[in-house]
């Protein structure tokens, strides 16, 4: 595919204005052609700080009037699935936000959806294109781990609920809280360094002590209410996942808690492990492949290149550059379904007590 291509956005929030369109911008022949939001205020000023003609308050509308090559869905999550589907249908390439859908099952109908009009379909899982992941799997996909077969994916926030009352503490909306929000970040990394083995068995808990007392909120998040507001959802989830292969992934997540707040992940092989902890080892060199040299331990620190570039923007680049080629996307919707799956399998494993067994 060559030429300037079209794009449209649905969503004018925080991640449209920090990581969709400078991501664009950055790519290259992409030019921003409208804007969509139920909002229309709000769409026509970000349209207007950043240059975007076109504006309107229904996405149907905007993908019968205008021919576009590429659409990202930045909306609420509840309506990540119809939006990327109706996209797909006219004929556009999809980069849909995460969550990638609040069900398995709808995630798979987007799947179909992309198949069925061959076209591209990914999932915004841009932590994987940050230096130091892509370092960490650098070493994995060269061997120097051996057989993987326990990881541990941590994402901790002490005071981090996103705008208390928004969209993002409401069930409907959200589908979830800490897990939905930014669970499925860390799972979609653990699943990449994993290889992404079959999950076989989910058990999980959820827990919300924070924000129905209006306590642990973030410093961000568009909207703002009162103590009192709407909140129906997690803000701490911890879960153990089993793959056919044999391999085990304990998962935990919150966006607020009693203790020291950051990423870990560690990846464990037969013949090395490599773990990621900036708060640890430092920000220079946050991640270090562990592994033995006859009787001695070996700790050694990961070089990783500086960033040029956020991580936004190189997975938008990336993804365009994918489509002009006609390669798949890094980030595969086969690849993100399997985290709602996991995701989708915690929730019902927390409401039931049981574990839920997927295979
Ligand atoms: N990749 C990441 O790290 C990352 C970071 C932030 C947000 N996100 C995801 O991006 C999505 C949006 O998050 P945000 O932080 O930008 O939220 P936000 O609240 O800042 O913006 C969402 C926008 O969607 C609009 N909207 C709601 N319903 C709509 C509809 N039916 N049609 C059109 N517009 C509609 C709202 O009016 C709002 O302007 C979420 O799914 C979130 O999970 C991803």
């Amino acid at each position: 595919m060559s030429g300037i291509l079209r794009a449209g956005i649905i969503g004018a929030g925080f991640i449209t204005v920090r990581g969709h369109v400078p991501g664009y911008r950055a790519a290259g022949g992409v030019a921003i052609a409208a804007l969509c939001d139920v909002n229309e205020e709000r769409a026509r000023a970000v349209a207007q700080d950043l240059g975007i003609l076109s504006v309107y308050a229904d996405y149907r509308e905007m993908l019968e009037a205008e021919d576009l090559d590429i659409v990202s869905v930045c909306s609420p999550n509840c309506f990540h699935a119809q939006m990327t589907i109706d996209a797909l249908s006219a004929g556009a390439h999809v980069l849909c936000e995460k969550p990638m859908a609040l069900t398995y099952a709808d995630a798979c109908n987007m799947i179909e959806a992309a198949r069925k009009a061959d076209r591209s379909l990914t999932i915004g899982f841009h932590n994987r294109y940050r230096p130091e992941m892509a370092a960490a799997k650098a070493l994995i996909d060269r061997g120097a781990l051996g057989d993987i077969y326990y990881a541990r994916a941590s994402m901790l926030r002490r005071r981090g609920i996103p705008g208390y009352g928004s969209w993002f503490t409401n069930k409907d909306l959200a589908g979830g809280g800490a897990l939905m929000d930014i669970g499925c970040h860390i799972t979609d990394l653990a699943l990449w360094f994993m290889g992404h083995p079959k999950p076989q068995a989910v058990v999980g808990s959820i827990y919300a002590n924070f924000g129905p007392r209006g306590k642990g909120l973030g410093t961000w998040g568009s909207d703002r209410y009162p103590v009192g507001a709407r909140f129906d959802v997690d803000d701490l989830a911890t879960a153990f996942v089993r793959f056919e292969n044999g391999a085990t992934l304990a998962v935990e997540a919150s966006w607020a808690g009693h203790g020291t707040d950051g990423q870990r992940l560690q990846i464990f092989g037969t013949e090395g492990g490599v773990e990621y902890n900036d708060k640890l080892f430092g920000a220079e060199h946050p991640v270090r492949f562990f592994c033995e040299d006859g009787d001695e331990l070996l700790e050694e620190p990961i070089d990783v290149p500086e960033a040029c570039r956020s991580a936004y923007e190189c997975e938008v680049s990336d993804w365009v550059q994918r489509i002009r080629d006609g390669r798949p996307p890094l980030t595969t919707p086969e690849e993100a379904a399997l985290v709602v799956l996991i995701v989708e399998s915690i929730y019902k494993s927390a409401a039931t007590g049981e574990e839920v067994i997927l295979s």
